[in-house]
């Protein structure tokens, strides 16, 4: 949450920063500020509280102009969203501050600032940041050495980006908890706290590590380690598209990022499966041991990524004969757990970046689980370089907040790890086999089945003024219904609940009326009698219901019922093509409503403070 530009160059960086903010809007959009160290020594600030645009606008009343500056899109914690507490905040108009995370001791550091003689404009925690750095330059000229002593002051987490308007040659930048990167460019260089806000500029970067702090010139980088040690980190190539910023000619980033599923599943696929089952290695070298003395298998997520992962322990216990357990990332590391012998723990996660699903990683290093895994669609990213074995899902940049494509190629990917376990497992060879043949017909099956979307436009229409739905699956599809009320909410604001459909006569029954949806996934399956059982339960009540359902399933359209016919798939992937539809659903009933489809009010794309 929160997104970070800065630059240092010859040339004029305003556009840089500016085109940096937007393709970072995505992880926070409340408001939005500028900093710019100018030719005659002082800064111009520029700050609006809505969408980058208004920033935009602003600046193109006046000619901004710099070579050396910062900026900042925000997502609030600590203050409400208003001019005075966007950033970039200030100290006596010489450092000025962009910052993402949470410094929790920021009240006792105030009421010493307080007592020390400065002023507070925001009620922000980042304003303590700029005139920590202010006190500290008091007592050195050195801004790398003015950060180094303040960041001692710190707990919490923060990426901070800080310039002093005495010396416009540099940036000071620091990392705990919260990522940065810096991106090389040829006599400039660049920060960022992801990559895509720099792929414009250059593709060479180096990504910071936890205590990391590191002075940034047009021609050099030095960065000191938590120890003050000067420490040289890797240049990474990065191999992440350019143009992922692009919305392709769809209305949505959401709609485009639905659309390229077939794509980035087979993507997910390629040169790791073929018609003999899994290639060699694909979880690394040295995996496939570590998977044959796994007993356990833990795993931990947020959001979305959850509900992939409750899909899997189906998968996991179902096909592959392996215990697992599964838990929400922000429960996990707050309380106390029994590690099962020989545990693999598993984390998933879009960014790699959730602050509780990397807290969980490193509680878990320190439990004692056998080894770590992580699934994940960022290289280069928190999860991936601190976990033991990486598993990348291909999905591409993903802009909408409403997580799609993240999802069903993390899905993908655990298909595949239930065949890499269940080879040491005793997999039965029918079950394999089918595994194998659905994984390779996925992303034909994927397009078949958008192929549908006529149907749920029109759907769409009878559920934009409910305020309230009720998503029903059973087995391996309770997740997914988890996962369809989730979109719904997120992106229609409409309230939606999932239950498995088993429970329903222990309380939602009650909920039922016309004014109540119910929407069923009920791919043909050997819970489909049930199934059925707990439609007709609906039905006795008066309740509507909206089933998406295999058309050997035998449900038929009637005043009560709607049904929408799913094209007919093999067991093991139902779950990654029932999700399509759901998608659908809720982008066109957002769309409908108006809201706004990628942005949606109060949320951001990757949490990175808890
Ligand atoms: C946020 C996003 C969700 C995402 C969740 C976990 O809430 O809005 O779409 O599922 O974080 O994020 P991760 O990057 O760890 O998958």
């Amino acid at each position: 949450m929160c997104g970070i530009v800065g630059a240092v160059a010859e040339r004029n960086v305003v556009e840089i920063l500016l085109e940096g903010l937007k393709r970072l809007e995505y992880r926070g959009y409340d408001s939005a500020g500028v900093a710019l160290l100018t030719g005659d020594g002082t800064i111009n600030r520029v700050r609006r509280t809505g969408k980058v645009q208004a920033l935009v606008d602003a600046l193109g009343q006046q000619e901004a102009l710099g070579s050396t500056g910062i900026a900042h899109t925000r997502w609030a914690t600590h203050g409400g969203v208003t001019e005075a507490n966007a950033h970039p905040h200030f100290s006596n108009e010489r450092v000025a501050v962009v910052h993402n995370g949470i410094i929790e001791n920021y009240q006792s550091l105030r009421e010493n600032l307080v007592n020390q003689g400065y002023t507070f404009t925001s009620d922000t925690d980042t304003e303590t940041i700029a005139h920590t750095v202010n006190e500290a330059l008091k007592n050195t000229d050195s801004l790398l050495a003015a950060v180094q002593a303040s960041v001692k002051q710190f707990h919490g987490a923060y990426g901070t980006v800080i310039m002093d308007r005495t010396d416009p040659s540099k940036l000071v930048v620091a990392r705990s908890g919260s990522p940065l990167v810096i991106g090389l460019g040829l006599g400039e260089n660049f920060i960022a706290s992801d990559q895509m806000a720099l792929l414009p500029v250059t593709r060479r970067f180096i990504f910071l590590e936890e205590g990391d702090v590191a002075e940034i010139t047009r021609r050099s980088v030095a960065i000191f380690d938590k120890n003050g040690n000067a420490v040289e980190r890797e240049i990474i190539e990065s191999s992440v598209e350019h143009d992922a910023g692009d919305k392709a000619g769809y209305r949505h980033y959401m709609l485009k990022e639905i659309h390229e599923q077939p794509v980035v599943v087979r993507n997910t696929l390629q040169q790791r499966i073929d018609e003999t089952g899994l290639l060699p290695d694909i979880f690394g070298k040295g995996a496939d041991d570590i998977f044959a003395r796994v007993k356990h298998v833990q795993i931990i997520a947020c959001g979305t990524s959850y509900h992939a992962g409750m899909t899997a322990r189906y998968w996991l216990e179902q096909y592959a004969n392996i215990s697992c357990n599964i838990e929400i990332a922000s429960e996990f590391r707050y309380r106390k757990s029994v590690v099962h012998p020989d545990s693999l723990l598993v984390t998933i996660s879009q960014s790699g970046e959730t602050a509780d699903t990397l807290a969980a990683l490193r509680l878990a290093k320190e439990l004692g689980y056998m080894a770590s895994l992580t699934i994940c669609n960022v290289p280069g990213s928190s999860l991936v370089r601190e976990s033991d074995m990486a598993f990348m899902t291909r999905a591409g940049a993903e802009i909408g907040v409403a997580s799609t494509k993240a999802f069903t190629t993390q899905l993908t990917a655990f298909l595949m790890l239930t065949l890499a376990l269940g080879k040491h497992n005793n997999i039965a060879g029918e079950d394999q086999q089918a595994i194998i043949q659905a994984l390779l017909n996925l992303p034909a099956k994927l397009e078949e089945t958008l192929a549908i979307t006529q149907g749920i436009e029109d759907l769409a229409e009878e559920f934009a003024d409910k305020n309230h739905s009720l998503f029903l699956g059973r087995g391996d599809q309770y997740p997914i219904a988890m996962e369809g009320a989730l979109k719904l909410k997120e992106i229609s604001y409409i309230h939606a609940e999932a239950y498995a459909s088993g429970e329903l006569k222990h309380g939602p029954l009650a909920l039922i009326d016309e004014e109540m949806p119910v929407i069923v996934v009920a791919p043909n399956n050997e819970l489909l009698e049930k199934l059925k059982s707990n439609v007709e339960e609906v039905r006795a009540r008066g309740g509507i219901m909206y089933v998406f359902a295999d058309k050997d399933a035998a449900f038929a359209s009637d005043d009560t019922m709607r049904v929408i016919n799913v094209p007919h798939c093999d067991g093991p992937i139902a779950p990654i093509i029932y999700t399509l539809p759901l998608q659908l659903l809720s982008y066109y009933v957002a769309l409908i409503k108006g809201t706004d489809v990628d942005q949606p009010r109060n949320l951001a794309k990757s949490v990175t403070v808890e």
